[in-house]
């Protein structure tokens, strides 16, 4: 065996029988496509093409467990212009031109995750082999970031797999798992991972004896019966104008990568050139946007996030193992929160006041994983083993030697103060308080506990199992070796953990109430329940400020609210005539009864709430953009408000927090992107103009008015 070249990336030799294995291992953790590593291939296929001792090549990648995660965003956010996007596009779609030229069989073998520019690479080559392993999973998820596969994927992935299940993947951005992908004609081979290495070699033999087999291939992918078929029935526009119609469903206007991505791999009936042209026109005009700029902030932030252990700077506290769990409260959080762990495998026991509260524990939890089981998703009997890791309880047996108890009982300072008493009584000294609550201190929590160090708040979202933000809040006495295992315990769930200083509703419960107050005074002054949420969700918010609190409870709710008027009563305040709609048993979903109706499958807005305001049914229409400018800018001011008193320790943290835990528009990229990309003087001069017109809860934060004069921005990259 020869080796011929060694690159940065990339080894490549050539075995005795003309087999040349093409070696992928960017420096780093997983391999990443950025324009360094294309150069470097392109060079290696341009010096193959001239070799006559090679009869085939084998793709494949030096990493354990992974094949190709995908491009490199740091170059993609870099694209300012949609010239230079289309250019780099064009010049990836070059290096795989040249690779599907070569003129012997290439063979792709896979490993472990194949996304975007590697599996677009893959598509190139003329034989897929793929090894029968959970971890091997292939995918084009660029429109998760705002763009589209601009390396040939909307090209060749219709070609090769039929226009129908291409879109199903490019739009979707799904993962494909290896035998699915071998139904769909994705690879030609699934094999067990121990022996890929040798069937590839094999595989790229056996072709290499068949000689012009790559090209049949090739000719063959250009129109496949399928696709003859479509084009005959007329099948293509209809299936575009459903797709579109779909996208318009689930993707609305804000977001127009998939509708690019949609035109993009229509064009695939032309020839491979003129599809390929189309396709790097509109990856130039998605990669110049601000919308794909944005999602790259996330996907970046998230990135930074998963190895923030949230310690300050200096400390070199280590997490402590979390092998045993409990949760106090079964009810809807603590059920939430119990099914999770009992998911990741850990034993968690519930306490709760009685039996009938712990069957519903049990009753949330099974519903979540038979779920899954009738969807495919898990075996019945994984369910079952889940389920007999959650053990209830009435008292706090079995709590002694748990590593963590997450606090999720009614939101009441007393009744927090008296379990925590409880726990401290009964577990061990290293055993960590963590309170789910969603607005009380965390300090005032831990006043009177013996061991104040161990006390921590871990504030999860509704539903537990769906949203993945944990918001951990540290008090100054909260022992890092604490936070660190708090941060750890949240990750392991596979969620976003920001870590916050603590303060009333902290960040999280902090912003959303400004912003859920608001809503409710313009409601207060007339408008109809669904023109406000549909104002919001217009904006981008996946549900409106009135259709959450009904999903949250406006008993919870109003508790909160109570909470954040008493610590900032300059900025909340709950309009005449609350109190009756609590009296009138409005608790929202959970009552069947609350701003909506809930009979059958109706979600309208219900008529007899009107009954409650002072203006009676008789609603009048308000300007929709007012109504989302008080709406945004007092949960902006508020999110600025946290960042000037130290609550939130950046601003990146603020942008993940909004995204993950509320919903913010995750194409605006975050509170503080946002207020960058509208401008910190735009801020404040609209701030201002609100303040004016409707009392000092819109005067903008000291923070904003330095930043104007400083001419500074949050920037949050
Ligand atoms: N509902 C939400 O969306 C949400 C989101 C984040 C945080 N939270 C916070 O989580 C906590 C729980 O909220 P929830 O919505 O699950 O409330 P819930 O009313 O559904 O559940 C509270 C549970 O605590 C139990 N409980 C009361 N006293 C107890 C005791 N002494 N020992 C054991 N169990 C006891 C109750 O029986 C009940 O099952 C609150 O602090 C709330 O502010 C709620």
């Amino acid at each position: 065996m020869t080796t011929t070249a060694t690159k940065n990336a990339i080894q490549l030799t050539v075995n005795a029988e003309g087999v040349a294995v093409l070696t992928l291992d960017t420096p780093g953790r997983m391999n990443v496509l950025s324009p360094e590593v294309f150069q470097e291939l392109s060079d290696t296929f341009e010096e193959l093409k001239t070799r006559s001792d090679v009869r085939a090549l084998v793709i494949e990648s030096g990493k354990a467990d992974s094949f190709v995660a995908g491009a490199d965003v740091r170059f993609l956010a870099t694209i300012t212009t949609p010239e230079e996007g289309a250019a780099m596009s064009r010049a990836a779609q070059g290096v795989f031109n040249r690779l599907e030229e070569l003129p012997f069989p290439t063979v792709t073998s896979i490993h472990g995750v194949c996304l975007g520019g590697g599996l677009e690479m893959a598509l190139a080559s003329s034989y897929r082999l793929v090894s029968e392993d959970d971890r091997s999973q292939l995918g084009l998820p660029e429109v998760q970031i705002g763009l589209l596969p601009g390396a040939g994927g909307t090209q060749r992935l219709p070609r090769l797999i039929g226009l129908p299940a291409a879109l199903d993947m490019i739009l979707t951005a799904k993962r494909v798992r290896p035998r699915a992908a071998k139904k769909l004609g994705l690879v030609d081979e699934v094999v067990p991972a121990e022996v890929l290495p040798q069937r590839a070699r094999a595989a790229a033999l056996e072709l290499a004896g068949r000689h012009g087999m790559a090209h049949e291939n090739r000719e063959g992918r250009q129109k496949t019966l399928a696709s003859r078929l479509m084009e005959a029935f007329g099948a293509r526009s209809i299936l575009y104008t459903q797709a579109r119609a779909e996208l318009r469903k689930k993707a609305g206007d804000h977001y127009p990568a998939p509708y690019k991505a949609l035109d993009s791999a229509m064009a695939s009936r032309k020839s491979l050139a003129e599809g390929l042209e189309v396709e790097a026109r509109l990856f130039g005009e998605l990669a110049a946007g601000m919308v794909s700029k944005n999602l790259i902030h996330i996907f970046n932030l998230t990135t930074a996030l998963k190895s923030d252990s949230g310690l300050p700077k200096g400390s070199d506290a280590k997490a402590r193992p979390v092998k045993k769990l409990a949760v106090l409260g079964g009810g809807l959080m603590g059920s939430g929160i119990a099914t999770v762990y009992a998911d990741k495998g850990l034993p968690v026991n519930v306490k709760d006041r009685n039996d009938e509260a712990l069957g519903k524990t049990l009753h949330y939890a099974w519903k979540v994983f038979d779920k899954k089981v009738s969807r495919r998703r898990m075996r019945a009997f994984e369910r079952d083993l889940r389920m007999a890791r959650i053990r209830p309880t009435t008292d706090y047996s079995g709590f002694k030697r748990v590593d963590m108890v997450i606090e999720a009982v009614f939101e009441d300072i007393n009744l927090k103060h008296t379990v925590l008493k409880e726990v401290e009584a009964v577990c061990g000294p290293d055993t960590i308080f963590a309170s789910n609550t969603s607005s009380l201190p965390i300090t005032e929590i831990a006043r009177g506990a013996s061991r104040p160090e161990n006390v921590i708040g871990m504030h999860f979202f509704s539903p537990v199992e769906k949203m993945p933000l944990v918001e951990v809040i540290v008090h100054p006495g909260t022992a890092d070796w604490v936070t660190a295992t708090t941060v750890e315990a949240g990750k392991l769930l596979g969620k976003q953990v920001i870590v916050v200083n603590d303060g009333v509703g902290f960040y999280t419960s902090r912003v959303l109430a400004p912003f859920i107050n608001e809503a409710v005074r313009v409601l207060w002054e007339g408008a109809a329940i669904d023109q406000i949420d549909n104002a919001l969700k217009d904006f981008g918010f996946p549900v409106g400020p009135l259709m959450l609190q009904d999903e949250v409870g406006l008993d919870v709710a109003t508790k909160v609210m109570k909470i954040m008027m008493e610590a900032f009563p300059q900025r909340f305040s709950a309009p005449d005539g609350w109190q009756k709609v609590i009296d009138d048993g409005r608790l929202g979903k959970k009552s069947q009864k609350g701003f909506y109706r809930y009979s059958g499958k109706s979600k309208d807005p219900d008529p007899t709430f009107y009954d409650l305001l002072p203006g009676g049914r008789k609603r009048q229409r308000m300007d929709v953009d007012e109504i989302q400018q008080r709406c945004v800018m007092a949960f902006l001011n508020e999110a600025v408000l946290c960042l000037e008193e130290n609550v939130l320790r950046s601003a990146r943290d603020g942008d993940a927090g909004a995204i993950f835990g509320l919903g913010f528009p995750p194409f605006l990229g975050g509170p503080f992107r946002y207020m960058d990309q509208l401008g910190i003087d735009r801020v404040v001069e609209r701030l201002e103009i609100l303040s004016e017109r409707f009392g000092p809860r819109f005067e903008p934060a000291q923070l904003l008015k330095t930043m104007k004069a400083e001419k500074r921005k949050f920037s949050t990259d």
